[in-house]
């Protein structure tokens, strides 16, 4: 179980993320919704320790991990796939895997566990010398994806999965990120501007505006609610 606990997160005077609660259960999917600029990043930020927090605690299974830098938190099992497609742009696929795989040197065989992603993804196999900036939306967010998930965190977190990106890869990117939580339990917060895509996936979710949650519950009633859409009017 994951645990926000009266997150507060600033940059200088801007204050991105106040007073938040929030509890990701163990091998569910939680949704962020939210507008541009709603703060759904910086909450992620801070959760894997990118982002400074002001006040307020993150819990991982009863730890507080609000001190612990971004490695020391991807060593106890977060995972944080970025928005925006942070990859290494001149490097090849197999290189940016083999970095994520290094970034939290854990021992295993580094084959294996690529065999397994080109075994979820068959494109990247084909693609495994191409530079990664060269690559289509696409087939770079399935590197992004696989790279957060050459551990087999037991936390992911993912920062807008589906931007920019055709119907047919998202449908793609979103089947495996359900297939992950079904087959290795791994508890997921997902956020998305797209509520109903986020939802159709997601257990349980919130919906932040101006850096504070203004609603959440479970996924079906949140997805059933006819003023959910009048809480995104205005970030
Ligand atoms: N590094 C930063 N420095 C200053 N302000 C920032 C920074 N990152 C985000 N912000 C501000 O914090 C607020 C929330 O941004 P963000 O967390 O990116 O929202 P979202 O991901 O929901 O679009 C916005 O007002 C944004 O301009
Ligand atoms: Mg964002």
């Amino acid at each position: 179980m994951l645990e926000v606990l009266g997150l507060q997160v600033r940059y200088g005077s801007i204050t991105a993320v106040r007073d938040c609660n929030l509890t990701a259960s163990a091998g569910t999917i939680t949704a962020i919704l939210g507008a541009n600029g709603a703060g759904k990043s910086s909450l992620m930020k801070a959760i894997s320790g990118l982002a400074p927090t002001s006040a307020g605690m993150v819990r991982v299974d009863g730890t507080d991990v609000t001190r612990m830098s971004t490695h020391e938190r991807a060593r106890f099992g977060i995972s944080h796939a970025m928005e925006g497609r942070r990859l290494f742009h001149r490097m090849s696929v197999e290189e940016n895997l083999k970095l994520a795989w290094d970034f939290r040197n854990r021992g295993g065989v580094f084959s294996q566990a690529l065999d397994q992603v080109f075994a979820r993804f068959p494109i990247l196999a084909e693609r495994r010398a191409s530079q990664a900036g060269l690559m289509s939306g696409g087939q770079q967010q399935m590197l992004i994806l696989s790279a957060a998930l050459i551990h087999k965190p037991r936390y992911l977190l993912l920062d807008e999965p589906s931007l920019g990106l055709a119907p047919v890869i998202v449908q793609q990117i979103f089947s495996v990120i359900e297939e992950v939580r079904r087959e290795q339990g791994t508890t997921v917060i997902l956020c998305e501007q797209v509520a109903a895509l986020a939802l159709s996936v997601a257990q349980q979710g919130y919906v932040l505006r101006r850096g504070e949650v203004v609603q959440s519950g479970p996924a079906a009633q949140l997805a059933a609610d006819p003023a959910l859409s009048a809480a995104y009017l205005g970030a």
